[in-house]
């Protein structure tokens, strides 16, 4: 039996694919390398030390989905496969709803005609929207999200809820990221943004490395205790590993936060990526960046208590994993 890992050679599900190899699990990779690339694909192989059995596919592409899962006896899958730019739906909906939501449901009905009912989903806390309390709790209301890839994963979820409903043979676990951020401790590992990064921790490391001359911090009139925004950074090792507990614990229609539960400030990371690296990150505080939220944690007492889940790595390992990272790059 297989576990089918879709996006398996992009940042999160390359750390997963990992993992479950560790636990020697059959695991099948499809990815359409819109993010990622055959490089990847290598430096996976070259870690794992062993051949990933791996197709060059799309999840709009019926027939192809068809022949993997023709081919495969599948018995889960770990849906990572999509577009994840903030900014860049705001400009592009329509291809992010033809990616992340036809595409799902492509898979979806693949998954249907062959018989496969275990699904876990990335899904992401930017669902809780802007109206919510902090810590987030899964049964709070979702939606209100403010940009189409939030929409996305909203629409996913309620599309993988429906899906239960009707047939609740269905095993569906939807994962509520906060910020991942770190890489594989080998180095060989993690993010690839494309062009000039929009998240923090990516951009940070290209100011370590030189490539970028300083970070602007969004904003220091905030409501906190330093004025920057609190974000819950979790190391992509934790979230991986937080996949392979999801596996093990498929069982009807679950959501869970995958986060520390703790918040951490702009102006902490900054000065724990010079505590963690000895490199220092020259920075200076520029307006508010429009549809950040102030505050950003999660409740992390269900996946706890239900997955035996808990975050092991603290920041400095999170920057300092995230620096090896670059500094392989920047080779
Ligand atoms: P990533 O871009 O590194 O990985 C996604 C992979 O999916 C890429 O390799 C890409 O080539 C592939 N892909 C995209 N569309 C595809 C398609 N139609 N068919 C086949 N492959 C396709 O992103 P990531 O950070 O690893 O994120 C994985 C998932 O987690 C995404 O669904 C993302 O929305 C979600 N997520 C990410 C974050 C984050 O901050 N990284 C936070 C919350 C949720
Ligand atoms: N920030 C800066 N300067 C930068 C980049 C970011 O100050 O150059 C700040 C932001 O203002 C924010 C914090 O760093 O306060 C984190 O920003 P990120 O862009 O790294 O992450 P976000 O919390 O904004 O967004 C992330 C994911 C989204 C997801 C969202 C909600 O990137 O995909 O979390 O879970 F939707």
């Amino acid at each position: 039996m297989s576990i089918l890992v879709t996006g398996g050679t992009g940042y999160i599900g390359s750390h997963t694919v990992l993992k479950l190899l560790e636990r020697g699990k059959d695991v099948v990779v499809l990815d359409n390398f819109s993010n990622s690339g055959p490089d990847a694909l290598r430096r996976l192989e070259d870690i794992a030390g062993r051949p990933i059995t791996f197709y060059k596919a799309d999840i709009l592409d019926a027939n192809a989905l068809s022949k993997i899962f023709g081919t495969h006896n599948v018995e889960a899958v770990v849906h990572f496969a999509g577009l994840k730019a903030v900014g860049e739906s705001v400009g592009k909906p329509l291809e992010y709803y033809r990616n992340n939501v036809a595409g799902t449901l492509t898979l979806l009905e693949a998954c249907r005609a062959f018989g496969v009912k275990n699904v876990v989903f990335s899904s992401s806390a930017t669902v809780y929207g802007s109206a919510n309390p902090t810590p987030y709790r899964e049964d709070m209301p979702t939606g209100g999200c403010t940009n189409p890839y939030g929409r996305t994963k909203h629409i996913i979820e309620q599309m993988l809820q429906d899906l239960h409903h009707s047939d609740n043979s269905y095993n569906v676990t939807i994962l509520r990221y906060f910020n991942p951020i770190g890489a594989h401790p080998s180095g060989k590992l993690g993010e690839l943004p494309g062009g000039t990064p929009n998240n923090l921790m990516p951009y940070i490391t290209q100011v370590a490395a030189g490539k970028l001359p300083k970070l602007n911090i969004f904003g220091a009139d905030y409501d906190t205790p330093d004025g920057t925004c609190l974000r819950d950074y979790i190391h992509v090792e934790d979230l991986a590993h937080g996949h392979v507990l999801a596996l093990e614990n498929l069982g009807g229609c679950n959501v869970y936060n995958l986060g520390t539960g703790r918040g951490t400030s702009v102006s902490e990371i900054v000065r724990s990526f010079e505590e963690a690296t000895g490199v220092s990150i020259p920075h200076v505080i520029t307006d508010r960046r429009p549809g950040d939220i102030a505050v950003s944690f999660a409740d992390t007492r269900k996946a706890q208590r239900e997955l035996g889940f808990t975050a092991e790595c603290g920041i400095h390992q999170m920057c300092r994993d995230s620096w090896r990272w670059q500094s392989f790059l920047s080779k």
